[in-house]
């Protein structure tokens, strides 16, 4: 349950309210049949009504550059547009907007649902909701303790070749530009935080130390847990990295958890790319002013939270799902943190010295379609 009570409640009266309960004034989403509103928007109508009401209450406070365009039509621009990294000749026509109007629309949009983050993306913070989640974490791959998945997330972006060190700093390990935010999302790729735009060329260590959520954990203020972290990560007390040269069976099988867990990421980004096609392509990008591209990416990681509880069904996967990133490593030894190798080693031993009927269930996990 990565909601606070009080929202999922929210979600689940509109759940089974829908439909006999007043739905508000007339929306210009209900001209489109449920599937050519399913295809504009990849989300069904249940949820864009959900996201409707929750963003018109903040956007009342938000300064409208045209006046006169509702909320609602002000949204279908925003949706379309995440849902196909284009807007739509029809949409526009329909709320009567050009294109070059459409991205200032969207930028509004963005940085109201973007501010929905303390809503609905949230850390576990309560004992019950950390364990809950470390249940689950602990039930799909066998590791006790773990409060969520932690990654890089990279977005293709556009740079000016022309400003050569502008660009470099773009360019990540696969060779493309990007930006990248940190992402820790748990078993059922519930995203549970999401923080940082920065130029793909940064290192995921160096994210995590200046993040919000980093430091806290490494202080000690979310308790005796480990987040899931790639190759790209330092094992510390609180991260747990997979063993980078495996010597025995007991690790081997420990490496083998960790890949299942940590390949939720992969899944889980892979569903938000099929759902909201813009975060393909977010389009150029110059540094110094990555705070739009942020917002849409949180705005993205807001909706796809909501479309979750909703259980809509992200679009069919056209093409293959992208790997996560290798881990970008600094090329200097780093000194090891030797009582966090201590509390890896007493885990392996703890948990996968012996083979296990629990280490190898049939695959409970999240699969790409049910994503
Ligand atoms: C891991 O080890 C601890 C301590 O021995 C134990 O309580 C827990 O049940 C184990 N979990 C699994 C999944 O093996
Ligand atoms: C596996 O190797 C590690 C590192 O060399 C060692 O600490 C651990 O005791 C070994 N485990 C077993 C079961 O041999």
């Amino acid at each position: 349950m990565a909601f606070a009570l009080p929202v999922w409640l929210a979600v689940q009266e509109e759940l089974l309210g829908h439909g006999e309960v007043d739905c508000g004034p007339p929306s210009c989403f209900d001209e489109f049949e449920d599937e050519a509103l399913f295809q504009m928007f990849h989300l069904t109508r249940p949820c864009i009504s959900f996201i409707t009401d929750a963003a018109r209450i903040r956007m009342k406070n938000v300064a409208l550059k045209k006046p006169g365009l509702s909320v609602d039509s002000m949204l279908m621009v925003a949706l379309n547009y995440y849902a196909h990294g284009v807007s739509s000749a029809p949409v526009l026509q329909k709320v009567g907007l050009s294109q070059t109007e459409c991205y200032s629309v969207i930028g509004t949009v963005s940085g109201v649902i973007a501010g929905m983050s303390d809503q609905f993306i949230s850390f576990p913070l309560i004992q019950q909701a950390r364990a809950n989640v470390a249940f689950k974490i602990e039930k799909l791959c066998g590791i006790p303790n773990v409060l969520g998945v932690l990654a890089p997330a990279h977005f293709k972006i556009r740079a000016s070749p022309y400003e050569k060190d502008t660009f470099r700093s773009f360019v990540n390990t696969l060779g493309y530009t990007s930006v990248v935010s940190q992402i820790i999302s748990d078993s059922d790729g519930n995203i549970l935080s999401v923080e940082k735009c920065c130029v793909g060329s940064t290192f995921e260590q160096e994210m995590w130390d200046s993040s919000f959520k980093g430091r806290e954990m490494e202080e000690d203020l979310h308790g005796p847990f480990w987040v899931i972290g790639g190759k790209g990560y330092h094992l510390s007390k609180h991260v747990l990295t997979p063993v980078s040269e495996p010597t025995n069976d007991s690790e081997v099988r420990f490496n083998e958890a960790h890949a299942k867990i940590h390949n939720v990421m992969r899944t889980t980004l892979g569903s938000m790319k099929r759902r909201f096609r813009c975060l393909m392509q977010l389009g150029f990008a110059q540094e110094g002013s990555l705070d739009k591209k942020s917002n849409i990416i949180k705005a993205c990681c807001v909706l796809h939270n909501i479309a979750k509880k909703f259980s809509d069904p992200p679009p069919p996967v056209a093409g293959k799902i992208e790997p996560l990133l290798p881990g970008k490593q600094h090329s200097v030894a780093v000194e090891i943190n030797t009582e966090a190798l201590k509390a890896r080693q007493e885990l392996i031993f703890k948990n996968f010295s012996a083979v296990s009927s629990s280490q190898d269930p049939p695959s409970t996990g999240i699969t790409e379609e049910d994503m």
